[in-house]
């Protein structure tokens, strides 16, 4: 499969059978996003929680190409009002889709639409696809069950933020590498406003003193998983 990090949360995965899956899809108000929202598709989008910056375009792309949302319960009701497909699911539950398996985890953080509406609890999600598996921890602070996800869950890649204020910052994130012990590590959730400046660079070199893998993908970059 391939992966795309489009800066901030949000992905693209491009299975091996060319499906592809959005995480967060935030291109349009989104200074560090390289590319508009008329540049991606989606058959699938998967939304870790409601918030403006994670919720992003996905009713737009939605609306386009028939996407069909994958969050949990509360939130895809939401979508589904909003009179688009979703799977429903919770934390902690996972589900065999065609392109592969997506499971939910906990997330310490809020959610709520744009437009005011409870959107259930925030989320992580772990994507096991073509044989490598991907956790985006979705916004949350440092957890110490990051540790049972790992061990129960084991992650070739795990996205998570850096950016502080409203998530783990630096040296918390560090810690939740350590915890839940990916293959690799990539930092999301940093530079993209003033509030959650944060150096990649440096999260890479802790991460590295401290014996594990980081990759700082650029925005636009695409790699082979
Ligand atoms: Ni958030
Ligand atoms: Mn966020």
């Amino acid at each position: 499969m391939e992966l795309t990090y489009f800066s901030h949360s949000a992905f693209q995965i491009k299975t091996n059978d060319g499906i592809i899956i959005l995480i967060d899809p935030f291109f349009t108000g989104n200074p560090t996003c390289p590319i508009s929202v008329e540049e991606v598709k989606a058959d699938y989008i998967v939304l870790t929680h409601a918030h403006g910056d994670h919720i992003g375009d996905a009713f737009t792309i939605a609306k386009k190409y028939k996407s069909k949302f994958i969050c949990v319960n509360e939130l895809a009701n939401y979508c589904a009002d909003k009179g688009f497909e979703a799977h429903n699911m919770h934390i902690g539950g996972g589900y065999n889709f065609d392109f592969g398996r997506v499971k939910f985890t906990i997330a310490h953080h809020g959610s709520k639409t744009p437009d005011g509406e409870y959107a259930g609890e925030p989320a992580g999600v772990i994507l096991t696809i073509d044989g490598k598996s991907v956790y985006h921890t979705g916004d949350t602070g440092l957890f110490y069950d990051m540790k049972l996800i790992g061990e129960m869950n084991p992650i070739d890649y795990m996205l998570l933020p850096i950016g502080d204020n409203f998530t783990m910052g630096i040296d918390d994130a560090v810690k939740a590498v350590e915890l839940a012990n990916p293959e690799t590590a990539i930092p999301i959730h940093y530079n993209t406003f003033p509030v959650i400046e944060a150096d990649p660079m440096e999260f890479k070199s802790k991460v590295e003193a401290n014996g594990f893998n980081c990759k700082v993908m650029k925005y636009g970059e695409t790699i082979e998983l």
